[in-house]
């Protein structure tokens, strides 16, 4: 492997790890443009097990193989959850920028066995009551407030604007929180701070006003218990502890506000940019079911996962995986391997991607449906206030954000004829 494949920037060579041999980074802007060339090289390279190195050039694992992906989310007993089994704690700095997802937490993420099954049944048991319906309209009036905002000007940047917002809004009303004001609205703008870092702001001070809000918000749902998600994971039968109540709350909004903004703005880039799709909603090309289920295939929101660690010594894809080794899931290059899709996705009806994962910590059911539900609102909603939105940048000109995680746009800028109000 050489300095010329994308992911890996200028300066100074990757170095090679004894026990991986030369590696791969994954970070660099040809990484966060097209990291899809990068999965290609990889796997002309190594095959479907990679040996990648993260930030601070810490040696991990990149599984690309559709198999292997399978392989490891289906074997939770060999590739755990639970990182203190990492190896490589001691080098790993404290201002690591992947520490606050990848360093251990006591909520369901991290958890393994019998209390991650309790755990997770708990979460699916409170979704599972959510109204889809409602839920819809409810991103619907969310999507209508947000597009007043910026209807009358004529121009729009929709991820900070719309793609964004929406899933965070539906997710903390979902949870609890009240419609709108001030508390709600400092509650939405810090877990944007804590998960995506903005110049001159603190990430850490942002998680902590929302560890201290959510605590709040499960005292409350304690004393006074309504018809949302906190309260039924309160009044289950498992009887959670408030503290486990909290971590898994957070959990959720987190969980579940980063991949569905994403998964909106990737639908809406499609849409805006591929001509097989229609850019007004009565045009009747593709639909937006088609352009969401696509972008599941090949722009999947939760691009890579950090990860699975090596219960005791093993093999994967033909590679020594020794115990405590980190792997790293790329959902993305699985979706896409040309030896089980050899003629490239498999079509709009076809769901066998690995964009939920698989497995004991896959994404709980229903939440791939709620999710569904939100993004499906918020792109039909968008196009039907602004019937004649166009991009208003040239498809080459959009950026994405430097996330070894997450596949999603940095801008979407857009133009429409403003609407009077
Ligand atoms: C309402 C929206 C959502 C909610 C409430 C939600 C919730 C969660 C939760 C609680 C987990 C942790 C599961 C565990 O460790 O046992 C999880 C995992 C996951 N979610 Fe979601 N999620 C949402 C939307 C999405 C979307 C839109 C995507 C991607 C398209 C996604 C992809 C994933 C993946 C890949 C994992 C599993 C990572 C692994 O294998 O460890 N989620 N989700």
């Amino acid at each position: 492997m050489t300095d010329s494949v994308p992911g890996a920037p200028d300066g100074a060579p990757p170095p090679a790890c004894p026990a991986h041999g030369p590696a791969v980074r994954l970070s660099g802007l040809a990484y966060q443009q097209t990291p899809s060339e990068l999965y290609r090289t990889l796997r002309r390279d190594h095959g479907p097990v990679a040996p990648v190195l993260l930030d601070n050039d810490i040696p991990a694992w990149l599984v690309l193989g559709y198999n292997e992906v399978s392989y490891v989310t289906g074997n939770d007993e060999l590739f755990a959850r639970d990182s203190r089994r990492w190896t490589r704690w001691d080098e790993i700095p404290p201002d690591w920028p992947l520490l606050p997802y990848v360093g251990y937490q006591p909520s369901v993420l991290f958890v393994e066995g019998a209390e991650h099954r309790v755990r997770a049944g708990v979460i699916s048991e409170a979704l599972d009551a959510v109204d889809q319906m409602e839920l819809a309209s409810m991103c619907q009036s969310i999507g209508h407030a947000l597009i007043s905002a910026f209807a009358g000007s004529g121009r729009a940047e929709l991820m900070e604007g719309y793609a964004h917002p929406v899933p965070m809004h539906a997710i903390v009303r979902l949870c609890g929180m009240p419609a709108g004001g001030l508390d709600t609205e400092n509650l939405v703008r810090d877990l944007r701070l804590s998960l995506d870092a903005h110049e001159g702001e603190d990430p850490v001070a942002a998680y902590g006003r929302v560890q201290a809000r959510i605590e709040q918000l499960v005292k409350e749902k304690r004393a006074q218990p309504g018809d949302d998600v906190t309260s039924r994971m309160l009044r289950h039968p498992a009887g959670l502890s408030d503290e486990s109540v909290v971590q898994d709350v957070i959990t959720i909004i987190a969980a579940a506000q980063q991949p569905t903004a994403n998964w909106i703005g990737n639908s809406l880039r499609l849409l805006l940019t591929d001509d097989r799709f229609a850019t007004t909603v009565a045009g009747g090309k593709l639909s937006v079911g088609q352009a969401l289920n696509e972008v599941l295939w090949l722009d999947t929101p939760t691009q890579n996962f950090i990860g699975r660690w090596a219960v005791r010594d093993t093999q994967l894809g033909g590679r020594g995986i020794k115990a405590g080794d980190c792997v790293v899931m790329s959902f993305a290059a699985a979706n896409t391997d040309p030896g089980v899709w050899p003629e490239g996705h498999v079509g709009a009806e076809n769901s066998a991607h690995l964009s939920f994962s698989n497995g004991e910590h896959r994404c709980p059911f229903p939440a791939p449906q709620l999710a569904e539900v939100i993004a499906r609102a918020a792109v039909e909603t968008l196009l039907e206030q602004l019937p004649d939105v166009v991009l208003g940048a040239e498809p080459y000109e959009l950026r994405w954000r430097p996330s070894i995680w997450m596949r999603g746009l940095a801008a979407l800028p857009v133009d429409f004829t403003p609407v009077l109000q």
